[in-house]
């Protein structure tokens, strides 16, 4: 690996590497909306930002946002996310961002204007992590963040209104981050795959086709706690058990489905003391499809089992959604320019769909999304291990790179 492409590529490592090092969790990556740990990652990316050309400002909700100049009005849209999930991987998110980068650190190098601008987004909170939400910073770009959703609270009880406040923003005026100039050219976003199939085909990139639909829940099981040596088990209302038996019908239910996918990730038991009978339990379930009918036919589904088990023990079932995403197809202008430049770069390019959701759903209500997959070991992702190689990466910046002269083209 030689030339530019490798010299920028080793950089974008390099900057994953610092990133992964702002975090809140000592010995893990953990990087929540509005963190110390996010303030941190902004220091180094907004620098890295001005470094290549660009002029760097922060919204109102946290996003960071770095314009590099064209000659023209529009405005083409780059980026990805630098929050992550609780002991995360590196490149989740923060490799879109630093690709972005690159390819616009090379036409500063070049000295090149496009006919256009470019605007690279490192969005605030696409995981959700510290409030259950998705797409926080994106959704405040695109205009579709409701008021309401600045009283969700955190662990701590504080709401997104006030880790904004403590971020530097006025969630007053988060209005504000709502894109006002032309309709955008677009919105490309460079991710890792999280999945198999690029390794698998021995490719290093392939062109996102559509992104899967996702619903979240949170859900309840509430009866009343017991004394764990004298409670008779034909007397009992156990939480935990209506739970367990929940989370075997979900798992059940997902298997018989091809391409559904269902997950309870948190569980909290309450006591949550070993003489305890739990009166209580919280969990989390996430659900998606590619077909939204499949999916909520299976939403409505796992959520009659949810009441139907409760009924069963005389245990209360409380279920609250957290977010609905429908199924978001890539647009089919930025796919073909994705895959000529990818092409044109001397790759086999392969659409596929993504079973993760990204930033790009929700920058599908502003303007044509497109996505573009790098290659991930063994598509391990939300976890440490996650590991993407830096050839692969140099192959995603020269198709970026060949992707903005084919936008620039007339
Ligand atoms: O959950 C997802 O698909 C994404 O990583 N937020
Ligand atoms: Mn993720
Ligand atoms: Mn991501």
């Amino acid at each position: 690996m030689t030339g530019a492409g490798a010299s920028s590529a080793r950089v974008v490592m390099e900057r994953c590497e610092l990133l992964a090092a702002c975090s809140d969790e000592p010995g893990a990556i953990t990087r929540p909306f509005a963190s110390a740990a996010m303030r941190r990652a902004h220091e180094l990316v907004g620098a890295w930002m001005r470094e290549s050309g660009m002029s760097v400002r922060r919204d109102q909700v946290g996003n960071l946002r770095g314009r590099y100049e064209g000659s023209g009005e529009a405005t083409l849209l780059l980026g990805s996310h630098l929050d992550s999930v609780r002991n995360a991987g590196r490149y989740d998110g923060p490799l879109g961002v630093m690709v972005a980068i690159a390819a616009v650190e090379r036409l500063q190098i070049a000295g090149k204007r496009l006919p256009f601008a470019i605007e690279v987004l490192a969005f605030a909170d696409e995981e959700g992590l510290r409030f259950g939400t998705t797409y926080l910073g994106s959704r405040a770009l695109a205009g579709s963040l409701e008021p309401v959703e600045l009283e969700r609270r955190d662990a701590h009880g504080l709401t997104v209104a006030g880790a904004v406040q403590s971020f530097g923003g006025d969630p007053a005026r988060i209005e504000e981050d709502r894109w006002s100039g032309p309709k955008p050219l677009g919105y490309v976003e460079v991710h890792i795959e999280q999945g198999p199939v690029l390794e698998a085909r021995g490719l290093p990139v392939g062109v996102v086709s559509a992104i899967a639909g996702q619903n979240r829940f949170s859900i309840s099981f509430q009866s009343e706690a017991g004394h764990a040596g004298t409670v008779p088990m034909d007397r009992r209302r156990d939480a935990l058990v209506v739970a367990a038996m929940f989370v075997i019908a979900v798992e059940q239910e997902a298997r018989a489905h091809q391409g559904l996918v269902a997950t309870v990730g948190k569980l909290e038991v309450q006591a949550g003391a070993a003489n305890v009978i739990p009166g209580r339990v919280d969990l989390s379930l996430d659900v998606r499809h590619p077909d939204d009918s499949i999916r909520l036919e299976a939403c409505r589904r796992m959520l009659a089992d949810a009441h139907g088990l409760g009924d069963s023990r005389g245990v209360a079932v409380q279920v609250r959604p957290l977010g609905e995403n429908a199924a978001v197809p890539c647009a089919p202008r930025l796919v073909s320019l994705l895959t000529r430049a990818a092409e044109d770069c001397g790759q086999d390019a392969i659409q596929l769909p993504s079973g993760a959701g990204h930033d790009a759903v929700a920058l599908s209500s502003l303007t044509d999304i497109g996505m573009l997959f790098v290659r991930c070991k063994g598509g391990v992702s939300h976890h440490p291990a996650e590991s993407a190689a830096v050839e692969d990466v140099a192959v995603a910046i020269d198709v970026l790179g060949r992707f903005l002269e084919l936008v620039g083209q007339p």
